[in-house]
């Protein structure tokens, strides 16, 4: 099969298409013949050598971490699905390529009514949200979230998925256009940060009380806003580090406050944490996907031969929503 191989790390030229051979699966996996993989930021980071997949070295390292497609083959202990179901799954690694595997717990049925390629925009994005606003956010319906990066993939789902659980939403962004679409995704309240300061903007926003949940994904430079915007109890989000990594906290905050910080990674978990949160996700919200009212959000997609151009294109910071690459 084709697939995206990294055999240096560096710019977007290292993303070199080669031929492989098709993956075999193993007893509880499927093959998926991929219609679409969608790129995440974390694939930029891998590409330059800094995010490597978890455990033992693959003999092919191929990026992309969720794909659509149609099941191809089954492991003899699959009891899931059958050859050709349309499917979207949550991958470790492999997604770029013509075939992937994933074990059938990790795998969903496409959404009714949607396109299979569209699908391939669901996993990661939607279970990184869900996974946020509930496990780790410990969110309830009724309760202000603020969602950093609004217009990202991720704050993409978060909006809509917080909006019809019946969460009060704000939003961040750094665009105009981004602010209209988050309002479009269902935000109550959007702040551009180039021309307005959230912290000031959540406190006018939730009459001084702050926000019981932050999905934060900036790090660094909005720590301290971020603990500041919290409301008593409240819970900060970590799920990515875009500014920078290190950072001094005031303590003080967090105690007076009785703050909660907590740090996700999807990829690096065990496998069992990830199928309860697919099995959760999809008692919840496959509903929503079937009716519409949540919806994968689509940039734009590139064929596989221009895989460098849709990362040149998401480090450009200028995409609302999700990138795909169609194989
Ligand atoms: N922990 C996990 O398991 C997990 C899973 C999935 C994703 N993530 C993380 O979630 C984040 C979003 O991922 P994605 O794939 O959805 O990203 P994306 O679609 O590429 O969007 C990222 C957006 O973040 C904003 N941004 C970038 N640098 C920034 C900075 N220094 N300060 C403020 N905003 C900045 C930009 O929007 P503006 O123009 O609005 O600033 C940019 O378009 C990434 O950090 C990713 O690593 C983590």
């Amino acid at each position: 099969m084709k697939a995206v191989v990294l055999e240096s790390f560096g710019g977007p030229e290292v993303l070199a298409i080669r031929e492989v051979p098709d993956p075999v699966p193993g007893p509880e996996e499927i093959r998926i013949r991929v219609a679409a993989s969608a790129l995440n930021r974390a694939d930029l980071l891998e590409r330059q050598g800094f995010y490597p997949p978890p455990g033992r070295k693959p003999a092919f390292q191929i990026p992309g971490l969720e794909v659509s497609g149609w099941v191809d083959a089954v492991g003899d202990r699959v009891t899931r699905f059958l050859p050709g179901d349309a499917v979207m799954a949550l991958l470790t690694g492999g997604g770029y390529a013509e075939y992937a595997l994933s074990h059938e717990r990790l795998a969903m049925a496409v959404p009714p009514g949607l396109p299979v390629v569209e699908a391939a925009a669901i996993p990661e994005v939607f279970l990184t949200a869900f996974d946020g606003l509930y496990a780790r956010g410990g969110g309830k319906p009724g309760d202000r979230v603020l969602v950093h990066a609004g217009a990202s993939g991720v704050g993409s789902a978060a909006i809509q998925l917080a909006r019809q659980a019946g969460f009060r939403v704000a939003a961040t962004v750094g665009s105009q256009r981004k602010l209209e679409a988050c309002y479009a995704f269902g935000a109550d309240r959007v702040i551009n940060y180039r021309t307005e300061t959230f912290r000031e903007a959540v406190a006018e926003w939730s009459g001084g009380e702050g926000v019981n949940v932050i999905l934060d994904f900036v790090g660094q430079q909005y720590l301290e806003d971020n603990l500041l915007s919290l409301a008593p109890e409240g819970t900060m989000v970590l799920i990515g580090t875009l500014s920078g990594s290190a950072a001094s906290i005031n303590l003080g905050i967090v105690l007076a406050r009785r703050l909660k910080i907590h740090g996700t990674a999807l990829r690096s978990r065990p496998l069992e944490q990830k199928m309860a949160l697919v099995q959760a996700f999809h008692h919840q919200a496959a509903g929503w996907l079937s009716s519409g009212a949540v919806k994968p959000v689509i940039d734009r997609a590139y064929p596989l031969a221009e895989v460098a151009d849709a990362h040149r294109y998401m480090e450009s910071n200028q995409n609302i929503g999700k990138i795909l690459v169609q194989i």
